[in-house]
């Protein structure tokens, strides 16, 4: 799957700008501030209907205009179809193959986009919330049913939350919980068998990087563990009443992730945390090859602390899972594979060429 034609208007400081990527390794070379991320942040909204700098979709519309249109053209097993993005007055309209969506999950679907973006290491350092949304990003675009799962979880989430705001007697709260057991049992039972498949392509490629070779992550389920959920549930009940919010569960899942037994945060600088999530996203894009899924992957700027082999093998792992890949940088010294074919654009004052 990739995107063979962009447009983009009026998105950021990119004015007007028409590009035909190549379907595996794409360049985006240009100055500090000319607009490469800005570009990167553009095709983001086409896979996700938002932007991986910001969730003030507004901000992303240039200065002095109403609106930006972002508009790609995808092919995906021999088929094409468009997908398009407009914002206007506060409102985003999407548009897959000429319907109208309303859930940015089927863009989601239709077109899987992956980030490598400079707080990369946030998955690493920073709360649970990183890691859930990693993990099920990954069980998502693998587990056809998982997005109707959660959707049927958060729902019964809110429900239940609501009962226990509300003061009500103890059965209008409890009458939610079997739904909520059942619905979060299946939600942990799919990121667990998600998550043990994924760790054998994790190795995989960790094994390349000696500094992290003996990586282990493990699943925490959010609530106690070796313990139902169903048994967790009901002995939480008068302190969940007290908080007015049901505090366990798979809403507050994390990953555990460990190198040589120590926590990650604490063993691995800054750089280290940057490429053990490279190699993550990596295990990912394999991991969904392996189901016929392919990704398309921005690169916003390569971790400084990659050397050339790295980056290359990197690169090299990351096109072979039949990405789309688009990378970032101000030099084409930075590009580690430029003897593989590559498409090469220049940006210049959200300005676009294309390098001959
Ligand atoms: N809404 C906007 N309208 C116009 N220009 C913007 C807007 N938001 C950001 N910019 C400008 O766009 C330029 C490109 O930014 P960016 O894409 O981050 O550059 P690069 O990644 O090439 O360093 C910056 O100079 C920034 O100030
Ligand atoms: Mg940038």
């Amino acid at each position: 799957m990739a995107i063979r034609s962009l447009e983009v208007q009026h998105f950021r400081n990119l004015k007007d700008i028409h590009i035909k990527p190549l379907p595996g390794l794409n360049y985006i070379i240009g100055p500090n501030g000319s607009g490469k991320s800005s570009l990167l942040e553009a095709i983001h909204c086409l896979g996700r209907g938002k932007s991986f700098r910001t969730h003030k979709t507004n901000r992303l519309i240039c200065e002095g205009y109403s609106s930006f249109t972002v508009l790609g053209q995808v092919q995906q097993h021999g088929r094409q179809f468009m997908v398009g993005m407009q914002r206007e007055r506060g409102k985003s309209t999407i548009k897959l193959a000429g319907r109208l969506i309303a859930r940015s999950s089927e863009l989601t679907q239709a077109l899987p986009v992956a980030v490598l973006e400079p707080g990369l290491h946030r998955l690493i350092e920073e709360g649970p919330e990183h890691r859930r949304r990693f993990l099920d990003w990954g069980v998502f675009h693998v587990e056809h049913g998982f997005h109707q799962i959660w959707s049927n979880y958060r729902r019964v989430l809110a429900q239940r939350n609501a009962a226990l705001r509300s003061g009500g007697p103890r059965a209008s709260i409890v009458n939610w919980d079997q739904e909520l057991v059942q619905t979060g049992d299946q939600l942990d039972q799919a990121r667990q068998h998600y998550l043990k498949n994924l760790m054998e392509y994790v190795s995989l490629y960790s094994q390349k990087f000696p500094d992290l070779a003996e990586v282990h992550i493990t699943y925490q389920q959010g609530w106690r563990e070796g313990e139902s959920y169903a048994d967790y549930l009901a002995a939480q009940y008068t302190s969940d009443k007290e908080r007015g919010f049901t505090q366990f569960g798979p809403h507050r899942a994390d990953l555990r992730i460990r190198i040589q037994g120590v926590d990650a945060r604490e063993y691995l600088s800054r750089g280290q945390q940057k490429v053990l999530v490279a190699l993550l996203v990596l295990a990912q894009c394999e991991q969904m090859r392996m189901q016929d899924t392919s990704v398309v992957v921005l690169v916003d700027d390569l971790p400084s602390e990659l050397d050339t082999d790295k980056r290359r093998m990197l690169m090299q792992s990351l096109t072979e899972t039949g990405a789309q890949v688009f990378l970032t940088g101000t030099d084409s010294s930075l590009f580690p594979l430029d003897d593989t074919e590559h498409g090469m654009f220049h940006v210049e004052q959200g300005q676009i060429h294309v390098a001959g």
